[in-house]
């Protein structure tokens, strides 16, 4: 395994969606192009093949808020995607940190060094 990290890389909607896929995940390919612009992002290549990716969106002061947190189903357990959020955490040092964690995995955002928040709200869709 030869993993190869780039920020804000060349995107290409097809190879995302397959890994949303890989993990069970619907995006709609329409826009997720145009998501990933109006982010900061960081894709993860096991040679040229994508495996996986993070982005963060951030006022760049004050306040960041970290989505789209995917290793493929047969790279995970292996630190890809705590270096991934490392990389939005290093992109942003400095501002707070928010995230909403998928169902089992508090205890890997607990690993990259976040806590519970109580007060956390949102609007589901
Ligand atoms: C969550 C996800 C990104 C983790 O990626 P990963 O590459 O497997 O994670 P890592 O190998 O970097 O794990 C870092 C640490 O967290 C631990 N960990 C990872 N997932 C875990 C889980 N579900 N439960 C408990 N511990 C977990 C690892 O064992 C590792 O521990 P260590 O630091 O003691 O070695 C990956 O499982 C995934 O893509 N899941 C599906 C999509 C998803 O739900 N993403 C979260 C969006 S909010």
């Amino acid at each position: 395994m030869n993993i190869k990290y780039i920020k804000n890389g060349t995107l290409n909607a097809k190879e995302l969606i397959t890994v949303f896929k890989d993990v069970g995940w619907n995006k709609q390919v329409d826009n997720i192009v145009d998501a990933f612009k109006h982010s900061f992002y960081v894709l993860a290549y096991d040679d040229e093949k994508l495996i996986g990716f993070a982005r963060a969106i951030s006022d760049g002061h004050y306040y960041t808020g970290i989505y789209d947190v995917i290793v493929k189903k047969d790279y995970q357990k292996n630190g890809i995607g705590k270096k991934l959020v490392n990389f939005l955490l290093e992109e942003y040092k400095g501002t707070y940190f928010f995230l909403t964690s998928t169902e089992g995995n508090k205890p890997f955002y607990e690993r990259c060094g976040f806590k519970e928040n109580q007060n956390g709200m949102w609007i589901p869709k």
